[in-house]
């Protein structure tokens, strides 16, 4: 049965402070955005991925990103939205009723591996919905307004959300269209699968699998990508 690939690439990475999208800046002499795509386009299990960027970029990626790469499984470029949700639901619209599953991947985490999307479809296959995530390591401090600790909190329970995140096509529909109607905004598509009321198992990822969102952020990018050339 049919697997898509929602790539979200469509920030503008304001926190980056340049003009250049973070998604674009090089690392190891490739655009961000190219080590994600080689990996979800050399992973059996991917049948086609949707591509989503800011709309003045679109040529561009077709172009110099898609073609130039020979990432053939990439089926269509779309203009991204306002807020990444925006631009999941655009991505999302493009896909349709045939597929059975469809996995959501912020194009700024380089270092995804084709184990994590094998291990993450294999689960939303069993369950519905599922996504790559870690436990907490540090301990965690809840703290007030004025900067003192109210309390330590319970790290037990506690897990980072990272993507891939893999869902049933027609549920991740289901609470995209929901949440637009109802004007929820949520920061990764998990939260509005939760909030549809359906359960979303984890899979556990490793700590490599970095969101790359700050300058400091290339430099660890660079280490991680020598160690694994070594
Ligand atoms: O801003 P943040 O780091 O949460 O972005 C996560 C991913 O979502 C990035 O790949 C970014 O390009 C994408 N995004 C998007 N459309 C937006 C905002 C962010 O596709 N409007």
């Amino acid at each position: 049965r049919r697997v898509v690939a929602l790539i979200p690439a469509a920030g503008r990475g304001l926190r980056m402070g340049g003009p250049v999208p973070k998604q674009f800046l090089a690392l190891g002499g490739f655009p961000l955005i190219v080590h994600s795509l080689r990996t979800f386009h050399s992973a059996a299990v991917i049948d086609a991925i949707v591509l989503a960027v800011p709309e003045a970029d679109v040529d561009y990626c077709r172009s110099e990103i898609v073609r130039a790469y020979g990432f053939t499984k990439v089926t269509e470029v779309v203009a991204g939205g306002k807020e990444r949700q925006d631009s999941v639901r655009l991505a999302l619209s493009r896909v349709g009723t045939e597929t059975e599953i469809v996995v959501v991947h912020d194009a700024v985490r380089p270092f995804v591996t084709v184990g994590m999307i094998d291990e993450v479809v294999a689960a939303a296959r069993a369950g519905g919905a599922a996504i790559v995530a870690l436990p907490m390591r540090d301990t965690v401090k809840q703290v007030g307004p004025d900067r003192v600790i109210e309390r330590t909190v319970d790290r037990t329970p506690l897990w980072l959300a990272q993507t891939p995140q893999a869902f049933r096509r027609a549920w991740l529909a289901d609470a995209h269209r929901k949440a637009q109607l109802e004007g929820v905004q949520a920061t990764d598509d998990a939260y509005l699968i939760e909030w549809f009321g359906r359960p979303v198992s984890v899979v556990e990822g490793n700590g490599e699998n970095i969101k790359v969102t700050r300058p400091e952020d290339l430099f660890i990018g660079e280490a991680i990508l020598s160690s694994r050339l070594s």
